[in-house]
């Protein structure tokens, strides 16, 4: 709940956007942005960005989660909000609140009764709603923003890193086997031509234990994410296994918690959660100590 971290110097080179008081005065309120980016859909970006937004709120931070995933919302299933809509205010629109510590916003609020409407928007529609999700929106003060993107490189990610170059930087989820990581790669080369600081690579659905026999299967291999963070000189934050589980608790919009007192899977999640705090801390102290690691990587 500490102050912005922010490297005056690199927001500054990275600025691609005008300036705009009005953005820069609401983003001025929130001391944290983390991203969860992937090359490919269906790798977890949703159900890590979701379960790290949870915790954190749990931990007494106030936390928005934003999901710009707008061709594929999957943020109010999972948290159980589906069906709920955004409220006016004078002061603008809100975001729908989990709880006291967690506001969220989706697409998926904007969308009325047809939750199954595709959206169907070029480049530019999907800048300016970006823009006001951030700019019309009164999340007030925040110690954290997660914000769960659409898979790739595209306008939504690319938007996003332009109306935030503070953000304190991406985490990369992938699977294990070697079709999605060359999109990761893809991802890294992204997240550095557009100078967004790697948090670090998170390999999800790796390797699972038979529920009838407890033999360790990896139907998607094992390993290639942390191979491939190591290769690609980026920080590697942890293993998630495949757990049916997870993915029931999921669609049920029943999140699982996360930590040292949960089961094997919320123990791998919440030891990403801590690797990701972790990196965000380092950076904050190497920044404070006059050192920048988002320049250093470029
Ligand atoms: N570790 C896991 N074990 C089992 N199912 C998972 C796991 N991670 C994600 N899933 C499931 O995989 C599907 C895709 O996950 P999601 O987070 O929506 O991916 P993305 O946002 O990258 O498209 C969802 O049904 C989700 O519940
Ligand atoms: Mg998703």
């Amino acid at each position: 709940m500490g102050e912005p971290s922010r490297c005056a110097a690199s927001a500054e080179e990275k600025r691609h956007e005008p300036e705009d008081a009005d953005l820069r005065a609401r983003l001025g309120l929130i001391a944290h942005t983390i991203m969860v980016l992937s090359g490919k859909g269906g790798v977890g970006k949703s159900t890590v960005a979701t379960h790290l937004a949870l915790a954190l709120a749990r931990q007494g931070h106030r936390t928005g989660l934003l999901d710009i995933d707008i061709h594929g919302p999957s943020v109010p299933k999972i948290l159980g909000l589906e069906g709920r809509q955004m409220q006016v205010s004078d002061a603008g629109m809100l975001p729908v609140s989990l709880d006291e510590r967690l506001k969220v916003l989706s697409i998926g609020f904007l969308l009325g009764p047809d939750q199954d409407a595709a959206v169907i928007w070029r480049g530019p529609m999907k800048h300016k709603v970006i823009r006001e999700f951030l700019t019309q929106v009164v999340w007030g003060p925040l110690d954290y923003l997660v914000v769960d993107s659409p898979p790739g490189t595209g306008d939504e990610p690319l938007s996003i890193a332009q109306l935030i170059p503070e953000a304190d930087g991406a985490v990369i989820v992938t699977t294990p086997q070697e079709v999605a990581l060359a999109d990761v790669r893809k991802c890294i080369r992204f997240c550095q031509a557009v100078r967004l600081p790697i948090l670090g690579v998170v390999e999800n659905m790796s390797g699972f234990a038979c529920p009838r026999c407890g033999e360790r299967l990896a139907p998607f291999g094992e390993g290639g994410g942390e191979r491939m963070a190591q290769e690609m000189s980026v920080p590697f934050l942890g293993r998630l296994p495949m757990d049916p589980s997870l993915m029931a608790a999921c669609d049920a919009g029943t999140p699982i918690d996360a930590g040292p007192d949960a089961g094997a899977t919320g123990q791998a999640l919440g030891r990403v959660i801590e690797g990701i705090l972790r990196e965000i801390g380092s950076r904050a102290a190497a920044a404070a100590g006059g050192s920048c690691p988002a320049s250093e990587r470029s």
